[in-house]
């Protein structure tokens, strides 16, 4: 690594950082013509029920975090007894819907070699390989899927 010589490393909190980043990173999006806002995110939980004898359960849920026109799906997971049912399909039908009203062009996520079920749902679904990582998280090969709204 290259060395000025007076350069002073350390490790901070985030917070001490926060005015500085701020400033810089105001600078830098006003040259590119953008404001800050446009990086604003959102999450957005769905879950999914059924009827039980007092109520009604979540068996399901997804997270997807929305912003800059992409949602990315972060977390998506159906109970062992309530597979192959549809749940997850109808799941992202309706992410996909809020997808397309926050503004989002794309959607996109990541799963990996172990997520046997996984890799056959998002495809099913209309999601497309769009990358491939060797050795990446927990030494796995992690597969990036895409759809277009
Ligand atoms: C992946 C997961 C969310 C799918 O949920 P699900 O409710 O069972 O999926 P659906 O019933 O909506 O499946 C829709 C379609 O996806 C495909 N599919 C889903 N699971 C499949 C499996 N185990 N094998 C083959 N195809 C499968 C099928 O085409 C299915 O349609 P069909 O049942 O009419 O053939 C669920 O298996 C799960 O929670 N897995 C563990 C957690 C996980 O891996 N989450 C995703 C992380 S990226």
């Amino acid at each position: 690594m290259r060395n000025s010589g007076f350069t002073i490393i350390e490790e901070v909190d985030g917070e001490d950082l926060h005015d500085f980043s701020e400033e810089a990173w105001t600078v830098f999006n006003a040259s590119r013509g953008w404001t800050n806002d446009l990086f604003a995110g959102s999450s957005i939980y769905l879950v999914a029920k059924v009827p039980t004898d007092d109520g009604e359960e979540i068996i399901g849920y997804t997270r997807m975090d929305i912003g800059r026109g992409v949602a990315y799906v972060a977390s998506t997971i159906i109970a062992d007894d309530y597979r192959r049912l549809g749940h997850a399909r109808d799941l992202m039908l309706g992410a996909e819907i809020l997808a397309r009203e926050d503004g989002c062009h794309m959607m996109w996520l990541k799963t990996s070699e172990v997520h046997t079920e996984a890799l056959k749902f998002w495809e099913s679904i209309g999601f497309t390989l769009a990358a491939t990582l060797p050795n990446f998280e927990l030494g796995l090969t992690w597969y990036i899927f895409t759809k277009e709204l």
